[in-house]
C-alpha cells in the first residue's frame, strides 16, 4: 500500500513543541513527564497514558497550575509484548495530551484539535484525510450527538463521521476510576477504500488505511465497581500517541522508520553488519531488529526513570528483567552479541536525554545494570534450554501437549527463565506451560521459604503478626464502608505488637469515623467470617473486585484472600482460618502520614 508521505522532514523534537506551543497560546501550562511509576495505585505497575498522573484532578482536586494543562508523558504498555515487532506496537512510547479539568468542554476540545490538526503553522492536514469517530451511545449514556454536530460544524461530511459503541469509544484507564465516552481521530493514509468497499472506514476495517493519531475523551463519569456516577466536573484528556503520529504524517509504512528509531536502527544495523534492505528482506530478522530496538529503548527508559527501577523478580523490576533477557535471546538472530546490543543505550540516552534529564544523569547506571543482568541470565541461559529441550523431547514421546508447571517454575527460579520467555520457547514448538501448575509452584515455593525464613528469624509469620495481617485486611474494608470506596491502601507494617496501615485521605478522620471503623471491625471479627485463600486467573480477580496492593505477580494466576463475603484482597498470605481468633481489635492513633495519606496504629488483645 502507498502511504501518502506528507511531512517527510517531521521529528520528535518538532512535534513535541509544535504541540506545546500551540496548547500554550490557548492558556495552557506546560507540565512536566510524571515517572513510569504511578504514584499510589497498585493496580498498574505503570504509567500507561498522559492521564494517568493526573487522576486525582480528574477526580475534582485542584490542580497547582491550573485547570488547562498540556504536556509530553512518558508511557509503558506491555500487554502487548508479543505484538511488538509488527507496524505500531511499542512497548515504550510518548504520548502528548491536554487537559481540561473543569474548564473547556467538548466544542472547544475538537476545535483546537481541528485547528492543530489542520492549521498551515502547525501541521497542515488536509481535512480530507480526516476520519473520525464518536460514542453511539448505550444503556447508561446517551449517543454524542454533541461531538458529532461539532464536526460536522467544522466542514467533516456525516459519511467521515462514524458512531461506534462501547469498544471503541468510551475510554478508561483502569476498571474503575474517571472515564468518558471519546471521540477519535484518523489519518486516511491512502485515500482509498480497499476491496472492503464502503465498508473501509476507521474501527470496522482492519486494511491498516486508518491511523488513529488522537483521542479526545470527555471525561466525566466515575466507574466504581458495577455503578457509574457523573464527575463532579466535566473533563477533557486527550491523548496523542508521538511515534505513531510521526509514522503516519512522514508516510513511512511503521514506527521503527520515525525519526524517533533512525538513530537506534541504524546502530543495530552497523553492528550486525548488515544495511536495512538485508535486514528487511528477512522476516525474522526484521522482527529481531524491531524487537531488540524496542526492548533496549523501554529498558534504558526504565533503569533511567526519576524513581530508577531495577531488575527483580517482582512488578515493575520482573517487567524490566523479561524485557532484557527477551532481548538478549533476540540478538542472535539479528547477528549481534547481547553485549553490542546493552551498548545501544547509549544512542537512547544522547536522543532522549535533553527532553528526559533523568536519562542522561543516571547514564553510567544504566549501561552497568543492563551488563549485569545480561550476565546473569547468560551464565544459566545455556543450561536452562538444555533442561527445557530435554523436557520437551520427553512431553513429546509421551504424547504429550503441556509443559509441567513445575518444569516452568524451575526454569524461573534456578535459571532466571522469566514465565513469558518460556511459555514463547514452548510455543515455538507448538506445545503450551501448565499456567495453572506454574502460579500453584511459585505459591508454594512462596509459602515454604516464608516458613523458612521465618525460622531463621529474617520474616515473621508468627500467630501473632498473622493476626494482624488478618486485622489489616478487615479494617481496610471497614474505612471503604466508613470513608467511601475511593480509600485506599497505601501501605502496612507489621509486628508481632502492633499494625500500621497507610491509606488514602486528605483530612484527619473525625472521631466518630474512627469509632465506626474500630465498631465494624469487631463486629466482622464477632461474627466468626471464615478467612479463604484462592489461586484464580488475574482477570477474575479483579472482576471480583479485589482490592489491595499488588505486587506478586506469577503468570497471570494471582492469590487472593476473602474473608466472609466482607473483603476480597490480592495478597499471598498467611492468614488465620476464621475472623474469632482476632479476639479484640482497638486503634490507638490516627495521624498524617504524608501529603494525602493518613495512617493508623492498631492493637489487638486477646
Ligand atoms: N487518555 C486517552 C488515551 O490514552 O487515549
Amino acid at each position: 500500500m502507498l502511504a501518502r508521505a506528507f511531512r517527510p522532514e517531521l521529528d520528535a523534537k518538532r512535534l513535541r513543541s509544535m504541540y506545546l506551543d500551540f496548547f500554550k497560546a490557548r492558556a495552557h501550562a506546560v507540565i512536566p513527564s510524571a515517572s513510569l511509576i504511578p504514584d499510589g495505585d497498585g493496580s498498574v505497575l505503570f504509567t500507561t497514558a498522559g492521564m494517568h498522573p493526573l487522576v486525582p484532578y480528574l477526580m475534582g482536586r485542584e490542580h497547582p497550575a491550573g485547570s488547562r494543562l498540556t504536556g509530553v508523558q512518558k508511557c509503558v504498555r506491555t500487554n502487548d509484548i508479543e505484538e511488538v515487532g509488527d507496524l505500531t506496537h511499542l512497548t515504550f512510547f510518548e504520548m502528548l495530551g491536554n487537559w481540561s479539568l473543569g474548564d473547556y468542554y467538548k466544542a472547544d476540545s475538537i476545535r483546537w484539535s481541528f485547528e492543530f490538526l489542520t492549521g498551515s503553522e502547525t501541521l497542515g492536514i488536509s481535512p480530507d484525510s480526516l476520519w473520525v469517530t464518536v460514542f453511539d451511545g448505550n444503556t447508561d449514556v446517551p449517543r454524542d450527538e454533541e461531538s458529532a454536530s461539532i464536526w460536522r460544524s467544522l466542514g467533516l461530511p456525516p459519511e467521515r463521521i462514524i458512531f461506534l459503541g462501547e469498544e471503541d469509544n468510551w475510554w478508561a484507564a483502569g476498571p474503575e476510576g474517571p472515564c468518558g465516552p471519546d471521540t477519535e481521530i484518523f489519518y486516511d493514509m491512502t485515500g482509498q477504500a480497499c476491496e472492503a468497499g464502503p465498508e473501509c472506514s476507521p474501527g470496522r476495517c482492519g486494511c491498516g488505511r486508518f491511523f488513529e493519531i488522537w483521542n479526545n475523551v470527555f471525561m466525566s463519569y466515575d466507574r466504581r465497581g458495577a455503578s457509574l456516577t457523573p464527575l463532579p466536573r466535566r473533563n477533557v484528556d486527550t491523548g496523542m500517541g508521538l511515534e505513531r503520529t510521526l509514522a503516519a504524517l512522514t508516510g513511512v509504512q511503521s514506527v521503527y522508520e520515525t525519526a524517533s528509531f533512525k538513530p537506534i536502527m541504524a546502530e543495530l544495523q552497523r553492528l550486525s553488519g548488515r544495511s536495512a534492505d538485508e535486514i528487511a528482506a528477512d522476516a525474522n530478522r526484521l522482527k529481531a531488529a524491531r524487537v531488540l530496538a524496542d526492548h533496549i529503548r523501554t529498558a534504558t527508559f526504565m533503569l533511567g526513570d526519576e524513581r530508577g527501577i531495577r531488575p527483580s523478580n517482582q512488578g515493575q523490576g520482573y517487567v524490566l528483567r523479561r524485557l532484557i533477557r527477551r532481548g538478549v535471546r533476540y540478538c542472535e538472530q539479528l547477528g549481534l552479541s547481547p553485549e553490542q546490543w546493552v551498548g545501544v543505550s547509549d544512542i537512547v540516552v544522547r536522543e532522549y536525554g535533553e527532553v528526559y534529564p533523568s536519562l542522561a544523569a543516571q547514564a553510567d547506571v544504566i549501561r552497568s545494570e543492563l551488563l549485569s543482568e545480561k550476565d546473569r541470565f547468560e551464565a544459566t541461559l545455556a543450561r536452562g534450554v538444555k533442561l527445557l529441550e530435554r523436557e520437551l523431547e520427553r512431553l513429546r514421546q509421551e504424547g504429550g501437549e503441556l509443559l509441567p508447571g513445575q518444569t516452568a517454575f524451575r526454569l524461573y527460579d534456578t535459571y532466571g527463565f522469566p514465565f513469558e520467555f518460556t511459555q514463547e520457547l514452548v510455543a515455538e514448538q507448538g506445545l503450551t506451560v501448565d499456567e495453572n501448575g506454574f502460579a500453584k509452584a511459585a505459591i508454594e515455593h512462596q509459602e515454604r521459604s516464608r516458613s523458612e525464613a521465618a525460622k531463621s528469624g529474617l520474616a515473621d509469620d508468627s500467630v501473632e503478626s498473622t493476626r494482624y495481617h488478618t486485622a489489616t485486611h478487615l479494617l481496610h474494608a471497614a474505612l471503604r464502608r466508613v470513608l467511601g470506596e475511593h480509600v485506599e491502601q497505601k501501605g502496612s507494617n507489621i509486628n508481632r505488637e502492633r499494625m500500621r496501615f497507610d491509606f488514602s485521605l486528605d483530612r484527619p478522620m473525625t472521631p466518630l469515623e474512627l469509632q465506626e471503623a474500630q465498631s465494624q471491625v469487631q463486629a466482622w471479627i464477632d461474627a466468626d467470617l471464615p478467612v479463604r485463600q484462592r489461586v484464580l486467573p488475574h482477570a477474575e480477580a479483579r472482576s471480583l473486585g479485589a482490592i489491595g496492593l499488588f505486587n506478586d505477580r506469577y503468570g497471570d494466576e494471582v492469590s487472593i484472600y476473602e474473608i466472609g463475603d466482607v473483603s476480597v484482597e490480592f495478597c499471598g498470605g498467611p492468614h488465620v482460618e476464621r475472623t474469632s481468633e482476632l479476639g479484640r481489635f482497638q486503634i490507638k492513633k490516627e495521624q498524617s502520614s504524608s501529603a494525602g495519606v493518613r495512617r493508623i496504629r492498631a492493637h489487638l488483645t486477646p
